[in-house]
């Protein structure tokens, strides 16, 4: 109980019955879960769903001749018919090379540098966020399955360190709002468990697509922490860890929230 004094704090905030057990503990869900009709009808209707233009980008972008001449559909097929959308549900894996944990943003900016002869994307850049989405969205409806055991069980333990980590003016974690109080309201706004399988998302409050690694800096903001450079290692670490938390859910590239 007198960890929750710190989430009271938020005034306004979290408002009523703390104390109550969500509705929603154990079982994983989707943050589509808690939104309003509106924006769900927005998300299910392709016509509708803004997210599909950073899809029909990508798809531009993947098919766009390189430096060398060649394009991602060279050798990933037409519309990217030779990836294995199962093995997308899959990200972030371990990096053959580094034996690290890599995301699915960073295999394609490296990609698009290494196999294109291309000028490097900057991580969560409109063009890298574009192509993730197209590639994400093909295996939509993929049940997300990261690894979690063998190598991959240390990463997996720093990733949920840092979801666990108080930061900020207000002391607070990513769990404290995200694994303790979902289906509670936060203002205009219901808690979700902070899932990524939407991701990149199209934010309704940005009026653009992001990237899990934004989403995460968003949150930062709001309980006032620093923002941390996109693209480093604890990110990748915390994506690691937010997906895997997943395992089960389906993917809706692009999701739509508020
Ligand atoms: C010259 C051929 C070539 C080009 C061009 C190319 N790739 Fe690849 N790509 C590969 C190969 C080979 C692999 C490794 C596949 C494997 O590990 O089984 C790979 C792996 C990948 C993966 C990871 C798949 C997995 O199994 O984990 C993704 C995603 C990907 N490429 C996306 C892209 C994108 C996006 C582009 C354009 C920016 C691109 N690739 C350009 C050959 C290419
Ligand atoms: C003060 C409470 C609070 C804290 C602490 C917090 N968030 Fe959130 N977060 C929210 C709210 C509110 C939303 C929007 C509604 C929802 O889906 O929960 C949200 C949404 C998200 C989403 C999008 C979920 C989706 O379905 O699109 C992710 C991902 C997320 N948060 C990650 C994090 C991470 C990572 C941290 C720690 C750095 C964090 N949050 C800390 C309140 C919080």
């Amino acid at each position: 109980m007198m960890k929750l004094k710190t989430t009271i704090l938020l005034g306004a905030g979290l408002s009523t019955a703390l104390a109550c057990a969500s509705a929603f503990s154990g079982k994983v869900f989707s943050g589509y879960t808690v939104l309003q009709q509106s924006t769900k009808e927005i998300q299910d209707d392709d016509f509708l769903n803004l997210g599909m233009e950073a899809v029909a980008k990508g798809a531009k972008l993947f098919s766009a001749q390189g430096k060398n001449d060649k394009s991602c559909a060279t050798c990933h097929g037409e519309n990217g018919k030779k990836l294995d959308p199962k093995r997308i549900a899959q990200y972030p894996v371990l990096d053959a090379k580094t034996k690290r944990p890599i995301t699915l943003q960073q295999r394609i900016i490296d990609e698009w540098a290494t196999q294109l002869g291309n000028a490097p994307l900057k991580y969560e850049s409109g063009d890298a966020v574009a192509l993730e989405t197209f590639v994400r969205n093909l295996a939509r409806g993929q049940v997300v399955n990261v690894q979690t055991d063998g190598a991959m069980a240390p990463f997996i333990e720093q990733g949920k360190a840092l979801f666990e980590a108080r930061v900020g003016h207000l002391n607070m974690a990513c769990n404290l709002c995200h694994d303790r109080h979902p289906g509670q309201k936060l203002r205009a706004q219901t808690l979700s468990q902070g899932q990524t399988n939407g991701f990149p998302t199209y934010r309704l409050a940005n009026s653009k697509v992001i990237g899990t690694q934004t989403r995460i800096n968003q949150c930062f903001k709001s309980v006032r922490a620093e923002k941390q450079p996109v693209g480093s290692e604890a990110f990748a670490l915390m994506e690691l860890y937010m997906n895997a938390h997943g395992n089960g859910l389906k993917i809706e590239t692009p999701a739509v929230r508020f």
